[in-house]
């Protein structure tokens, strides 16, 4: 059967620039697909949200006897993942308030304004390596406190782990695995020691907040300070970038949103909304079953692989009218771009400030910008998904 290949197809490179059709296709045999290999696809949006709020469906790789030491929170289960990532909320303020972050508001468009200088008329540039890629590791650095001329170690590290990240399916991957590895020790280790400078010396960042904290109960073990850091970096990292670069291209591909977005930048947080459900940066996540679990009338037995492929429930039409249009007015937008349930994106109110602003400042120099390669070169990963440049002659 056709359908039994439609991971294969996705995941193959071909796909990257339009999967999309691909989805339509997993949604109209689905809502549960099974696999050549075992998998199961799940690609409609209601069924999704089921599963993303079903405590029964585990992420912990644990779970599926993949052997690794305790895995950072994104892929921790309740009731350690709950303590965990409360922990590591505690810094931004209290629950549900902007707090910290809305502070770095104007830290991020000094950043931007920086990048942006050398973005003159006439000239070429990479929005991926030129702007969206730098900014997201600076603001990270920011807000953890790490010193300006650290920040330079910061790049080098970020880009092992994302070069880890996307290795071509055939290739040798051990030696950017390795760089991986190292990159994730070097900077746990920095950071640890770093944080150990800042206990009893007053400063307004997160590590300060996390060494300092008076209640012991709240504090966080030196090792789950590292991977609590590793993570913020990691998960926040290429997720921002994609989102920048791929807000650019839908926008320079539909002129007509551009010039709306360009007399009504009010609209840029709908914008943003709608670019995360259109061409979001996270396309899938992986769950296992802990028991059998009845979907529609499938049942997917305990211990299946499950990928529960967002960006094509973000494209559901029983969900969205005309979900293959680009609406920055849509209105009741709730996609799944930032997940749903306990997992739901922790970074989300900063990505969302980042995203707006970056998009904001780059927008009076895309009125007469053109794109020089239409698909861009992607890279390899088909779950986190993004152009590896665009370039664009301004
Ligand atoms: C546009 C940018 C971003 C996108 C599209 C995005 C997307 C997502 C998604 C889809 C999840 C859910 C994963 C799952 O259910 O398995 C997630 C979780 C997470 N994200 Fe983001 N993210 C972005 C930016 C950030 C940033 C800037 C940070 C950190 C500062 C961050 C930190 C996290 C963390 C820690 C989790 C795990 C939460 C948990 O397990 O409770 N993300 N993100």
């Amino acid at each position: 059967m056709d359908s039994e290949t439609l991971l294969a197809r996705i995941t193959d490179y071909a796909s990257r620039p339009n999967p999309y059709p691909l989805y339509t296709e997993l949604r109209e045999a689905g809502p549960v697909v099974r696999q050549a290999d075992g998998s199961c696809l799940v690609g409609t949006y209601y069924e999704i949200a089921a599963l993303l709020h079903d405590p029964r469906m585990s992420a912990d790789p644990r779970t599926r006897g993949e052997v690794t030491h305790k895995p950072p929170f994104l892929r921790l289960d309740d009731p350690e993942h709950h303590r965990l990532r409360t922990l590591a909320m505690r810094p931004f303020g209290p629950p549900h308030s902007p707090g910290r972050i809305d502070g770095m508001r104007g830290e991020i468009d000094r950043i931007t304004k920086e990048l942006l200088e050398p973005f003159e008329a006439g000239r070429q540039v990479d929005i991926v390596d030129d702007f969206a890629y730098p900014l997201p590791v600076t603001v990270i650095c920011r807000l953890l406190g790490v010193p300006r001329e650290d920040e330079p170690l910061f790049r080098a590290w970020s880009d092992a782990l994302v070069a880890a990240a996307d290795v071509r399916p055939g290739d040798d991957s051990a030696e950017s695995d390795k760089a991986g590895d190292q990159a994730r020790i070097e900077m746990g280790g920095y950071l640890v020691n770093l944080a150990e400078q800042r206990r009893g010396n007053p400063s307004d960042d997160m590590l300060f907040a996390f060494v300092n904290e008076p209640d012991p109960n709240l504090r966080l073990t030196q090792e789950e300070l590292a991977e609590t850091a590793v993570l913020l970096l990691i998960a926040g990292h290429e997720t921002t970038v994609n989102l920048i670069t791929n807000g650019v291209l839908t926008l320079l591909r539909q002129p007509e949103h551009l010039d709306h977005l360009r007399r009504e930048p009010d609209l840029l947080p709908q914008a943003v909304e709608e670019l995360l459900r259109y061409e979001p940066p996270v396309h899938m996540r992986e769950r296992v079953p802990l028991a059998d679990i009845d979907v529609a009338d499938t049942t997917i037995p305990e211990g299946t692989s499950v990928i529960l492929v967002l960006a094509s429930g973000s494209r559901d039409p029983m969900r969205f009218h005309e979900p293959d249009r680009f609406d920055p007015t849509r209105p009741d937008n709730e996609h799944f771009g930032f997940g749903s349930g306990i997992h739901f994106c922790y970074g989300a109110p900063l990505a969302r400030i980042e995203a707006q602003a970056a998009l904001g400042a780059l927008l009076p120099h895309l009125g007469t910008a053109r794109l020089v390669q239409d698909p861009p070169p992607y890279r390899q990963n088909a779950m986190l998904r993004g152009p590896r440049h665009l370039p664009i002659q301004l």
